[in-house]
């Protein structure tokens, strides 16, 4: 599965990528409004950052303003894919720009109907948000598992793209199901990396280490 950030923030972009474990990024409006400068400036420091498909989201709400707007976000750099809400005009949008050869990910998917269709409309990624589900009392994961099930079934070229991720444990189960995609903010990234036994472990082994300097100091030629 691929893992991608869901963050604008590029230290943090940076930060992880370093790593060699970031495959993407994915950005919303929301995102970008936290981060200082012009929303393209931010688009295309990030596709510089990360080799893998970043998304920017369009804002435009009716059909020739959100074609024009992906157009434009699109000639950004090579990686940009963009997002478009899964609504009507969104949809038409989406068949627009894709047949043109744009990458479209169609986002704010809360159900597997909806993700079918996004798939149906061209989508190369289909955004079911999962943590916003689990707040409002629904099981978020049974849409991805839906997602999966179908994207095998008819062998939909669309990647399911988990998003909404609140913590590892979303990662892991969207794993387990076969969702192409997870994308998280950078702090889940971090405790996925993260165990108790892991800093305990290192902590004994050089603790142990430095005993053994100093009682067999030929330990260390
Ligand atoms: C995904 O592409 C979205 O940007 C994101 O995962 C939304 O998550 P949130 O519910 O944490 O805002």
């Amino acid at each position: 599965m691929k893992l991608f950030l869901d963050t604008a923030n590029i230290e943090w972009i940076r930060r992880l990528n370093r790593m060699g474990v970031v495959d993407g990024v994915t950005t919303n409006p929301t995102l970008v409004a936290k981060e200082p400068g012009e929303f393209e400036d931010i688009v295309s420091e990030i596709c510089r950052e990360v080799a893998g498909d970043v998304s920017a989201e369009v804002v435009a709400t009716t059909h020739d303003d959100m074609v024009a707007e992906a157009k434009r976000l699109a000639s950004l750099a090579p990686n940009v894919v963009v997002k478009m809400p899964i609504t009507p005009e969104g949809l038409r949008a989406t068949r627009t720009v894709s047949s043109k050869g744009i990458r479209v990910n169609v986002t704010l998917i809360f159900s597997a109907n909806q993700g079918l269709l996004a798939a149906k409309a061209g989508a190369s990624f289909v955004s079911p948000f999962i943590g916003r589900l689990d707040d409002i009392g629904h099981r978020g994961m049974e849409v991805v598992e839906d997602l999966v099930r179908i994207r095998d079934n008819y062998g939909l070229k669309a990647e399911v793209l988990v998003g909404s991720i609140r913590h590892p444990q979303h990662v892991l189960d969207a794993a387990r199901i076969g969702a192409d995609i997870s994308t998280m903010p950078p702090e889940v990234m971090m405790k996925m990396m993260e165990h108790p036994l892991t800093d305990s472990g290192l902590k004994r082994f050089l603790d142990d280490w430095e005993k053994a300097k100093k009682a067999k100091p030929q330990i260390l030629r």
